[in-house]
């Protein structure tokens, strides 16, 4: 049963791709706060959606598994992970805390208050960063969406993959210029990425997790690793 809708939440619900199995239709429902504010953080963006999607369509590898969100706003994609049973930290920029609450918020609300919500700036080196236990995956949606910080997140990306190699960060962006490119970037940190088209995992849609937000907005998804390491897309 649905739980009654609190005023500035937005609800999402992602559903077994059809057909379902008999008898029975896996689905998980979650919902994140959406406060009026100008800080990107505080709402949920097309891309988040579209990585969300692709975690509840990985959800049968992730039981057990540690993830770390970067720039996770509201959260969405990483509080599918951790409903799916991963090990899930969630960060964001420690010089915004009122987005820092309003992920914490996010978990309240889907009853994930074991899930930590941690301050990390992109190319710094914090006493969090460098705590962090042993990652599988990286999530991050809409990181990508400043030139000045690519490097910075590629920074910190490369810091947590170089700890731990067979880890992958999966990222989804949205072209708003066609001139953007991080492979430069990619080539001088030792990364590479696989584009895995939206088709692959149903996220092919402008309605989306019974949500219009991917609209018809130009989202990409991929997978980076270090240049040595190959990964394993499901
Ligand atoms: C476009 S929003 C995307 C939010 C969320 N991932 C989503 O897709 O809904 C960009 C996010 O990056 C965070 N951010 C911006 N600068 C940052 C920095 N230097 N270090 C860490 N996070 C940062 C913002 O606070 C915001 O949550």
């Amino acid at each position: 049963m649905r739980s009654a809708r609190r005023p500035g939440e937005k609800r999402f619900v992602f559903a077994e791709e059809e057909p379902p199995r008999v008898g029975r239709v896996e689905w998980l429902e979650v919902a994140v706060p959406e406060v009026p504010d100008p800080q990107y953080g505080m709402y949920v963006w097309p891309c988040a959606v579209v990585l969300a999607q692709y975690v509840w369509y990985s959800r049968n590898t992730l039981r057990g598994k540690t993830i770390l969100e970067i720039g996770a706003g509201a959260g969405l994609p990483g509080i599918v992970a951790a409903k799916c049973g991963a090990n899930v930290t969630l960060s964001d920029s420690a010089e915004i805390p009122n987005c820092l609450d309003n992920c914490r918020l996010s978990c309240q609300i889907n009853n994930l208050e074991d899930v930590p919500v941690i301050g990390l700036t992109w190319g710094q080196i914090s006493p969090d960063l460098v705590l962090l236990p042993q990652i599988d995956i990286i999530l991050g949606s809409d990181v990508f969406y400043d030139t000045e910080d690519f490097e910075n997140i590629l920074t910190t990306v490369f810091y947590l993959i170089r700890k731990n190699p067979h880890a992958l960060f999966w990222t989804t962006y949205q072209e708003r210029c066609a001139d953007w490119s991080i492979e430069s970037l990619l080539y001088k940190w030792n990364l590479k990425c696989v584009h895995i088209p939206l088709e692959t995992f149903k996220a092919d849609e402008e309605f989306l997790a019974g949500s219009n937000l991917p609209g018809s907005h130009s989202v990409h998804m991929m997978i980076i690793t270090l240049e040595t390491n190959i990964p394993s897309v499901t």
